[in-house]
């Protein structure tokens, strides 16, 4: 009898125990834990695990707070999947500290290719955490093999608030890496991107109509530019990033086709680039309209960069691009303490004839060229107006103090909220 009660009270006492372990390990990891090996996943990267993470996500998602795990350890092969948040509740975490990886064979893109691999959408509060990696395993379309299909970007978010990603690495996309569109609230810290830099059009971080961004601590390495911002960005602050191999951390290119862009309130500073195209650029085709204003480039420490400095109204890429009067306008534009070398030019102003850049700061510039006694090219700037302060090595003469004759004023009607 005796022997009973006590059996009884041990079994009531670890059941009690129990229920507050994992109630405290659950709320240590923000609610509910839902794994995706205990939705059929097999993590042998073979076997296709889209259905187990879609069956874990339709779980997760409607639990406030609670976390999709995907575990060490394991190596899961996913198609292309959408996690979509339209009737989630707020505050999901992905978990991920395996490795996830992209398909490589032709068939699972469908017979045209798709925009990307992974898409979160509609999403409240959204954090994706973790040791672990997203491998695109995008060499099969680098070589051009899959020439035909669109190549899926990675990673993209879009129509979402509030979204979080650390911790993980991305790898080898078949094209951009992390793409934002249409979303408010990103803050990406203590993460890296990689790929080679001889991989076709794989931008890093990806900004569009996108705005109140922190990039941090975060190391981009890939083949086109670690950070492109486009239309519709505003308020976004880079900082303790080191970029390179790519092409830089880039504003546009804007204005394609005519269209107009709106980008302001942009600060990119204490950043390392190394061994890549550009430095810090502004880039737009002509025939476009709108404005680029408030940007400021500060604290750049560049290595072995082609050109570190550079405004390019006149860009294209490719062969035809007719001239074209209207222009996006660029003013107020801070460079300001970029020094290291260069390997072509240290300062590029392309600005266009009818919207003169305007209100261009360069203060403490100091570019050596990466042999030295080797000339290179000297500083260009075309109708760039704007104030230099020194030091500014080496010396660039062609800025054009005040404003210009067909001053535009800070015309930004479109831009405009
Ligand atoms: C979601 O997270 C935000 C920021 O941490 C917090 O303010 C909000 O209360 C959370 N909402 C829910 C429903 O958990
Ligand atoms: C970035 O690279 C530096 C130098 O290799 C390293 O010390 C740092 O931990 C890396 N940061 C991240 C977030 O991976
Ligand atoms: C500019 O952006 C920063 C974030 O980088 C933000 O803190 C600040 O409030 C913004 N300024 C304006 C005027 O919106
Ligand atoms: C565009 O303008 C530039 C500079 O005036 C000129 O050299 C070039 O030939 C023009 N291109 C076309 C396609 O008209």
């Amino acid at each position: 009898m005796i022997g009973f009660s006590l059996k009884n009270l041990t079994f009531v006492l670890l059941t009690a125990c129990f229920i507050w372990f994992s109630n405290a390990a659950n709320s240590q990891s923000g609610g509910s834990i839902f794994n995706v090996l205990n939705y059929g996943a097999k993590g042998d990267g073979l076997s296709d695990d889209k259905k187990a993470f879609e069956a874990a996500w339709a779980d997760a998602c409607k639990v406030t707070t609670s976390t999709m795990v995907v575990p060490s350890g394991y190596r899961f092969l996913m198609g292309p999947t959408s996690f979509s948040g339209s009737n989630c509740q707020r505050n999901i975490s992905f978990q991920v500290d395996g490795t996830i990886l992209a398909p490589t064979s032709s068939s699972a893109w469908g017979s045209s290719g798709v925009g990307q691999w992974i898409e979160f959408t509609q999403l409240l509060g959204f954090t994706i955490k973790g040791k672990g990696a997203f491998d695109g395993r995008g060499s099969v379309w680098w070589t051009n093999r899959q020439v035909a299909k669109t190549k899926p970007m990675a990673l993209r978010f879009s129509s979402s608030y509030k979204v979080t990603v650390t911790g993980i690495t991305i790898q080898n996309s078949p094209q951009f890496h992390l793409t934002f569109e249409d979303c408010d609230g990103v803050l990406l810290h203590h993460f890296s991107i990689s790929s080679p830099g001889d991989s076709p059009n794989t931008d890093g971080i990806h900004l569009h109509n996108t705005k109140n961004v922190i990039i941090h601590h975060t190391n981009l390495s890939c083949g086109d530019d670690c950070i492109s911002i486009q239309t519709g960005c505003k308020n976004v602050l880079v900082h303790n990033v080191n970029c390179g191999p790519g092409h830089g951390i880039s504003i546009g290119s804007l204005g394609i086709d005519g269209t107009t862009a709106c980008v302001s309130n942009i600060t990119v500073r204490d950043i390392n680039i190394h061994g890549t195209m550009t430095g810090v650029r502004i880039k737009t085709w002509q025939g476009g309209d709108g404005l680029v204003e408030g940007v400021v480039f500060s604290n750049i420490q560049v290595s072995e960069v082609e050109y570190p400095i550079m405004i390019d109204q006149y860009y294209c890429d490719h062969s035809r691009c007719k001239n074209d009067t209207s222009a996006v306008s660029i003013a107020n534009i801070m460079f300001e303490n970029i020094q290291g070398t260069y390997t072509v030019q240290p300062v590029h102003l392309s600005c266009s004839d009818s919207k003169p850049c305007m209100d261009l700061k360069l203060t403490d510039i100091q570019l050596k060229p990466k042999q030295e006694g080797y000339h290179m090219h000297k500083p260009f700037c075309w109708k760039a107006f704007g104030k230099l302060n020194a030091p500014i090595i080496p010396e660039v003469d062609c800025l054009q103090e005040g404003n210009p004759l067909n001053s535009w004023g800070y015309n930004d009607a479109q831009c405009a909220a």
